[in-house]
């Protein structure tokens, strides 16, 4: 195991099978719909690269770079990294993040695009969801796997930086932080 991990929670495979059953869900969601992809980076970045390859619709891609985490916790405040939106009026809109923790990413994403765009509708997908107490607002409508309040890092996760190349997804080894 890789040593910036305490444990790994999904492999390659547990990931790649359950994809297959996000895909095909949202696939029928969206047949015959004019869809848009917005994934929120950096975090998204592999997860959307893999779902993306597994939705045979036509589609447009999009992005939004956004950061809200200090080392193990959230800022609460989220930061736009672009001052553009991508132009999502007319379309139905389905954002892409690695993780739902705190909600705030999600939310602030949402309020933006209602606020200066007249998307068709806006649903969201995350590949992790931390089990905690959040406003029923803050939900995904497609979520891959529940897991515990915990720091996780691979596939596309990151602790300052440093991890999202991991093929993996597992639980960040504090006491290893030295070595990266
Ligand atoms: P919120 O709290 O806004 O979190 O729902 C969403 C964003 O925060 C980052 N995040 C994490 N990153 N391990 C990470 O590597 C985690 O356990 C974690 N929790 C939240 C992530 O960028 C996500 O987009």
């Amino acid at each position: 195991m890789h040593p910036g991990l305490q444990r790994v929670l999904f492999h390659e495979r547990d990931i790649a099978a359950r994809l297959d059953e996000m895909a095909a869900e949202i696939t029928e969601f969206y047949q015959k719909k004019p869809l848009t992809v917005l994934a929120i980076l950096n975090g998204s970045l592999v997860f959307a690269a893999d779902l993306l390859r597994r939705i045979p619709l036509p589609l447009r891609f999009e992005s939004l770079a956004v950061a809200s985490y200090q080392g193990t916790e959230s800022s609460g405040i989220v930061s736009f990294r672009q001052s553009n939106l991508p132009a999502v009026s007319g379309r139905h809109v389905l954002l892409l993040d690695d993780i739902l923790d705190t909600g705030c990413t999600l939310n602030a994403v949402r309020q933006r695009i209602l606020a200066e765009a007249a998307p068709l509708s806006i649903r969201a997908a995350v590949l992790l969801q931390k089990k905690k107490p959040r406003a029923e607002t803050l939900v995904a409508d497609y979520a891959g796997f529940e897991i515990e309040d915990e720091f996780v890092v691979g596939y596309g996760l990151d602790f300052d930086g440093h991890y999202r190349n991991l093929p993996v997804v597992g639980v960040l080894n504090t006491s290893s932080l030295g070595l990266r």
